[in-house]
């Protein structure tokens, strides 16, 4: 069985068919995620808050996320996996993204790579399609440029969602194969997806988007608190926790290990 492609993304949205993509940071859930027929794997910088404890994703480096991407693709057979460039890997020059989605795609097997940011980051984009890399382009709450919006709020109201709608058209222009909108109204979100012909991937953009993605721990319920945008298929901390409380009290009382986990 072979892995998705960006043929097989494109031709979803010919045929109006809808998708899923969740993010994956390791091995074991990104195979559990491919195994439950999830087509795309995104290794998100959202790791500098859910895998690595900082509280936003600006700290995240390339560092950081190769040996996570690398264990992503190992972990799966069939999906594509998205490679995301952190903060600061890709913004200062075309040289600079170039090489920097070079090294995802030849130290971990990345199929593509996601940046943040519309006509502001072309020629990178633009640079990285001739290089033979697919690029996803990411709209609306970009949350490396968190410090600039003042918070994680909704985006592209009113003019923005013009300025938003012509991020849109020149990053498809420039050969991006789809395009995240996070947290931007659901009308605009509709629109620019009826505007494209590349798949529009919604996270708090409505129900219109071609495709939905939602970090994993949010939707799994491992997540503290999360945006009015996740829902909670799961209840993975109480499932943890339960486990865990478990095991310590039969380790205190002593009845595990039971004969039947001993050697003799
Ligand atoms: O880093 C991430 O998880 C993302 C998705 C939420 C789109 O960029
Ligand atoms: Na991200």
């Amino acid at each position: 069985d072979r892995r998705v492609t960006v043929r097989d993304i494109a031709a979803a949205k010919q045929r109006g068919e809808k998708w899923p993509m969740l993010t994956a940071y390791d091995a074991m859930t990104a195979r559990v995620f491919d195994e439950a027929g999830i087509p795309v794997l995104l290794v998100g910088d959202s790791a500098a808050m859910v895998v690595y404890g900082y509280d936003s994703t600006i700290p995240v480096t390339v560092e950081d996320l190769i040996p996570l991407t690398a264990a992503v693709v190992r972990g799966s057979r069939r999906a594509m996996v998205v490679a995301d460039l952190p903060f600061g890997s890709y913004q200062a020059s075309v040289q600079e993204g170039l090489a920097t989605a070079v090294r995802f795609l030849k130290e971990t097997g990345a199929h593509a790579v996601k940046l943040e940011g519309g006509r502001r980051v072309l020629p990178q984009a633009e640079a990285m399609v001739a290089a033979g890399i697919p690029v996803m382009g990411h709209l609306g709450l970009t949350p490396q440029s968190v410090n600039v919006f003042g918070g994680y709020r909704v985006q592209g109201r009113g003019e923005a969602g013009e300025q938003l709608m012509a991020d849109a058209k020149a990053l498809e222009a420039a050969g991006a194969f789809a395009v995240v909108l996070e947290c931007v109204p659901g009308e605009l979100a509709a629109r620019v997806t009826a505007s494209l012909s590349i798949p529009t991937i919604g996270i708090g953009a409505g129900d219109a988007c071609d495709a939905q993605v939602l970090v994993w721990q949010d939707m799994a319920g491992l997540t503290p608190r999360t945006a009015k945008f996740v829902k909670k298929y799961a209840d993975v901390a109480t499932v943890l926790g339960d486990a865990a409380r478990a095991f310590a009290a039969e380790v205190c009382e002593g009845s595990f290990p039971a004969p039947e986990h001993s050697y003799r």
